[in-house]
Order: C-alpha cells, then structure tokens, then sequence
C-alpha cells in the first residue's frame, strides 16, 4: 500500500528528482517519488552524458559515485575544430585543475535508483494521471493512480522535477509564471555507436554543412552529434549517411574518425527556455521542468543537480528551525545563476551552427570568434570556466 503522507512530494524520477529524494533522505526527512515511466525506460534513455565537477563532488557525497569514479572518464579539456584545424581548450591549465567526467545519465540514475532502493526510499514507476492540487495551502496533494488504484498523497511540499512536458508547471495559475523562450531552427542527430572515441578530448567542430560533435559514454562506445532539421525524419539517415557525414564536419588533417555499428540514433530539438519564478505557494518546480537549455554547453542534468541542492537546503533549513526565508528565496539564488548558464549555452549554440538565415557576414563572425576564443587567453578562459561549471551564488 502506498504512503498517503509524506513530507516532500517528488513529480518525476530524473536526475533531479532522484537527486532530491536521496538528499532529503540524508538530512531525514521523509518524500515519495512518482514516476510516469518504467524504471528500465528512464534508466536506458540515452541523455546527458557531461558532469560538471560540482555534480561530480555532490553524488560522491551523497554517496552514489563508487561506480562513477571507477567507470566515469574524467577530462580536463575540450578541443575547438573549424576550418579543418583542432584548436585545444585546456581547462586544467585555464581553471587551476579542474574538469569534467563523462557518465552517462542513465548510468547516474541506476546508481541514484540504487542508493534509493538500498535505503528504503519510495520511488514508485508507472503511476498515471499524476495531478497536483492546494499547493497554494498549507496541505498540498498529489492524485495518481497505481495499478487501476486512485491514491492520493498528503505532502508539506511538492517538488515539480516532470522534465520540460511535466504536470506541474502547467498547472500553476496563468499569470505567476514569466516564460522567456528562443527556439532554434535546427536540431540535433544524435547516435550511440559501438566505434572507439577517435578523439581523447570531445571535439566542438564548426563546418559549412552545419556543427559536429565527438563524444564518448566508455572506450569502446562513441557518442556523436550532427545538426539537423528541427523535424529532420531520422529514417532517411541510414548508418552509413551518418557515418558519411560526420566523417565530411569532423575531418582534420592527420586524422580518422573510427567508425562501428550504431546502437541507437534520433533526433532532439533546441531551445533555451525558462520560468521566473520557479516556485508558487508550496510547488517547486526544479530542473527540465522549470527551465531546458540547448545542449550545446552540456548544461541541462548539471543545472537539475544545482537546483535541487538549493531546494533540499531549504527544506532542511525549514524542518529544522521553521525558517523558510531560503525556500522563499528558491528561485531568486537559482535564476542568478541559471541565466549564466542560459547565456553560455546560447553562445556556445550560437558560436557553433550554422542559421539557415546566417549572411556570409555572420559566417566570417563566427570563424572571427572561434579564432578569438582560440587564441586569447582569456577568452578561452571564460569557456573554460563556464564549462567547467559555475558557483552557486547564494547572497
Ligand atoms: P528529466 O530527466 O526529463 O526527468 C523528468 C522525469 O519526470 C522523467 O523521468 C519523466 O518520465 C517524468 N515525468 C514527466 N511527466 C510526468 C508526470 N506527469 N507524472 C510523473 N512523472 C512524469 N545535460 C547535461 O548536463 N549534459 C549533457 O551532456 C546533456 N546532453 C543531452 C543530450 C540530449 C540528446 C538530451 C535530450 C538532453 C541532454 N542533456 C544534457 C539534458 C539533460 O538530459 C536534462 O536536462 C536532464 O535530464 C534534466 O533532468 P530532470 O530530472 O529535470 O528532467
Ligand atoms: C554527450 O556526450 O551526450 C554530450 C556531450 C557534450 C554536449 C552535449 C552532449 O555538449
């Protein structure tokens, strides 16, 4: 029988969900998660795949990251390719030390489902019609239904961690929420393929027939990108078609792209979009759910990770003295630094694709800018320290 109270009530068991509950476990205090999905859907979604060092440092914490620190590649760099040339970024040397790990989202989350499971955590899978009510009360619930039953679950708070086409921020009263939006007219084609990374560094390629991307998930699996049409209709992309293009954007002088069987492909739009404020009355919105930027900066898992780690603070501050003055400034220390990584995400998106509109001019700016960030110091410096991952601003 399902819990009918809790003190946290989590939508969504993502990396933000996931990563709230188990924190909130860790300061005792008590939350049910519910998930639309199966377990094995959410943990074999092919997603994120870049950890910053602050998400790194949080799930070692909270004691999810043996398997992280044993399987995750840890790189201190990421390498600039445009007009066939590399160009290195060295964030160890640009940042004093610091880098970045490759590991899989979906390897994250098996580990996050694990930690919960081992220690009594309610997470439950497949629920449908999740609905959230009162949040604008003291009683906030949740509605769902389980195995043809309808439940209903009493909570102090609710956490909104649905991802981009949740329930939760839909159902906040029209008028509370600002929406700043930017779409953007291309997409990315993304594959998993069974091909050794032909790099040792991720390589961030400008080329005329649109951006590239060389990424890994192990030594053996190789994770590639190619921008697209937003509705680009991945069935007339054969493997070799792929394989053939990513071969024309990343080929480099001296250099061979690997190629293998591809194991999963498909197509992802952009957008970089976000709600201000991202709480109203006891809902909380936290990751995908309240803000989605385009990939290009490896931002999206990271920014879920930071917001909950504000949020489970203040709940923590709350159930321990009464003071919920940080839960009333939940968005306000997120949003300052959420807008940071929105503008590094754009600008990376920006620098690297090619716009379907783009003059020729904008064509000589992007090279002059890819020259710049290659060359100066510091501006490679800023890439560097926006990648690597920004602090949390609490003041
Ligand atoms: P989600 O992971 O979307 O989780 C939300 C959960 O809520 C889901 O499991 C969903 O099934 C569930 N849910 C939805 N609606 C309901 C409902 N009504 N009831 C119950 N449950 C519900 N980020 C990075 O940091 N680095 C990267 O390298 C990177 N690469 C990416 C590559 C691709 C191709 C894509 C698509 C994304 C990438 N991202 C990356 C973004 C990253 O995957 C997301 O930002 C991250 O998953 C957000 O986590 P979340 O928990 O907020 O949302
Ligand atoms: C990935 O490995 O999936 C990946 C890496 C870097 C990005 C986006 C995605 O910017």
């Amino acid at each position: 029988m399902p819990n009918v109270r809790t003190q946290v009530g989590i939508v969504g068991a993502g990396p933000a969900g996931l990563v709230l509950s188990h924190l909130l476990y860790l300061r005792g205090i008590d939350s049910v998660v519910l998930e639309n999905r199966s377990r094995q859907y959410v943990e074999e979604r092919v997603r994120a795949g870049v950890l910053e060092q602050g998400t790194v440092d949080l799930l070692a914490e909270m004691g999810v990251g043996e398997r992280m620190k044993k399987e995750g590649l840890v790189h201190y760099g990421i390498e600039l390719r445009f007009l066939g040339r590399g160009h290195p970024i060295d964030f160890r040397e640009l940042t004093g030390g610091k880098g970045i790990t490759i590991y899989a989202q979906a390897e994250v989350l098996k580990d996050l489902n694990d930690a919960r499971i081992a220690t009594g955590g309610q997470v439950f899978f497949e629920v449908e019609d999740v609905s959230v009510h009162d949040f604008n009360t003291v009683q906030p619930k949740i509605s769902y239904r389980k195995d043809g039953h309808a439940y209903e679950l009493a909570c102090d708070f609710i956490a909104g961690c649905d991802g981009f086409h949740g329930t939760c921020r839909p159902s906040i009263p029209h008028g509370v929420l600002t929406e700043y939006e930017r779409v953007y007219p291309f997409g990315w084609l993304g594959i998993l393929a069974e091909a050794p990374p032909s790099s040792e560094e991720l390589v961030y390629c400008y080329h005329d027939h649109g951006f590239a991307l060389l990424s890994m998930r192990t030594p053996q699996i190789g994770r590639l990108y190619l921008q697209c049409k937003p509705d680009e209709d991945i069935a007339e992309w054969s493997d070799d078609r792929i394989w053939h293009e990513l071969q024309v954007r990343l080929a480099s002088t001296g250099w061979k792209l690997a190629e293998g069987p591809v194991l999963q492909k498909g197509v992802t739009g952009m957008r970089s979009f976000l709600v201000d404020p991202m709480q109203y009355g006891r809902l909380f919105l936290a990751g995908d759910s309240a803000h989605i930027v385009p990939p290009t900066g490896a931002k999206g898992l990271n920014l879920a990770v930071a917001d909950v780690q504000v949020l489970a603070r203040g709940f923590d501050k709350f159930y321990k003295t009464g003071d919920h003055t940080l839960l009333d400034r939940y968005s306000q220390i997120c949003l300052r630094r959420i807008w940071k990584v929105q503008r590094f995400s754009w600008w990376m998106t920006s620098m690297l694709h090619r716009f379907p509109d783009g003059t020729p001019f904008d064509q000589r700016r992007q090279i002059a800018e890819l020259d710049y960030v290659t060359s100066s110091r510091a501006a490679a410096t800023s890439l560097a320290e926006n990648y690597i991952g920004l602090p949390m601003e609490w003041d």
